[in-house]
């Protein structure tokens, strides 16, 4: 097998493997029973993300079922705004709450707490202990904007209209907001590294509903600030970025930013973007999740048109964005077998 030792590190090395590595965002979650299972042991989601040995547990599961190139720690975003003072939660069937917002709250008001991320590093340890010898170990982070998306109207929201407003009205304030996401940030990615977290990968879900000013200071620069960063502390650290809904922001980010990989929804043409995206750099993406849970002659489809556009380039195979709940877990099965060529 051609996969044999960290095929992901190599592909963000900038080599170009016969058969893509394969991991899926959202990989260890409700599409699988043993997770809901070990999710009802635990209590609840964040019951479940503090505590080590769990957190372990559901972070290997997919990995046991299908055979992934890489692990990615079981946690989330949200736990960043936790250790920088505000309250966390998750509302059943509805999604994440922070308390206060910070729409009419300043900052200051919040009391950090960054031992609370203890618990995670541990988890990370844990995991490159357990986790096989090829399969790499990937941390993660919010970038900032998408966390102060969050963090300003304390829930999730289709537009992010606070956040977007907060950000014309009073840009210096907003300022001040992401650079102490910055800050939160580099530390806990710090130490997932220092933990064993071999590759780290930032999310930035909700760029997309930015304009191209606005992209360009609150996406562009501080995943920027971000990545050069890292690359002085931790170079040989490779970072996989993800602006998801980039659209034409995209050439402009990867020249800014310079991440070892891009990763790119569903909703992108592949042929359009290789245009823009230098040669040497990782591409992750970006089969439609909704074509995995379809299944069939969609998802075939789906896996050979991604394979064929990605020939010659770098490439990790993945979702656009994360696996849905309601996706059969043999469908997964079919998706790596497609992708490995064993189908
Ligand atoms: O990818 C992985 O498997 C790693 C774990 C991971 C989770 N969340 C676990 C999780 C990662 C990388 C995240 C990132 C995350 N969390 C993002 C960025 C990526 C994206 O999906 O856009 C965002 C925006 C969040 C915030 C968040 N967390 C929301 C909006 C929700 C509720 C929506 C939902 O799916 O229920 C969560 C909860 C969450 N995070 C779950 C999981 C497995 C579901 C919790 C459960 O009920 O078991």
């Amino acid at each position: 097998m051609e996969c044999d030792h960290k095929c992901l590190i190599k592909v963000l090395r900038g080599e170009v493997l016969e058969t893509p590595p394969i991991w899926l965002m959202r990989q260890a979650g409700r599409y699988l029973p043993e997770y809901k299972q070990t999710r009802l042991q635990a209590g609840g989601f964040l019951d479940l993300v503090y505590n080590p040995a769990l957190a372990t547990e559901v972070t290997l599961q997919p990995i046991r079922r299908y055979g992934f190139d890489a692990a990615i720690l079981f946690s989330d975003i949200l736990v960043v705004p936790q250790a920088m003072g505000q309250k966390l939660w998750f509302e059943e069937g509805e999604g994440p709450r922070l308390a206060p917002p910070l729409l009419n709250t300043d900052l200051a008001v919040l009391v950090p707490d960054r031992d609370l991320l203890s618990p995670i590093y541990q988890t990370l340890s844990t995991l490159r202990l357990e986790l096989p010898p090829e399969v790499s170990l990937i941390g993660f982070a919010g970038s900032p904007w998408t966390i102060a998306t969050y963090m300003v109207m304390g829930r999730g929201s289709k537009d992010h209209a606070e956040a977007r407003t907060l950000a014309y009205r009073d840009p210096d304030r907003f300022q001040t907001l992401i650079d102490n996401i910055i800050a939160m940030t580099l530390h806990y990615l710090c130490a997932q590294i220092e933990a064993g977290a071999e590759v780290v990968m930032l999310f930035d879900s909700w760029a997309g509903v930015l304009p191209p000013k606005q992209f360009e200071r609150w996406v562009t620069l501080p995943n920027q600030v971000l990545v050069a960063a890292l690359g002085q502390s931790h170079p040989h650290i490779p970072v996989i970025c993800f602006p998801r809904g980039a659209g034409e922001n995209l050439q402009a980010f990867v020249e800014t930013v310079v991440p070892s990989g891009i990763a790119l929804d569903e909703r992108v043409d592949l042929v359009v973007a290789l245009k823009v995206i230098p040669e040497h750099m990782a591409i992750q993406g970006n089969l439609d999740q909704l074509a995995l849970v379809a299944g069939g002659q969609a998802l075939a489809d789906g896996v050979q048109h991604i394979k064929a556009a990605m020939r010659g380039r770098p490439h990790i195979f993945n979702l656009g964005h994360g696996i849905v709940p309601q996706t059969p877990s043999d469908h997964v099965a079919q998706l790596v077998q497609l992708v490995k060529g064993t189908r």
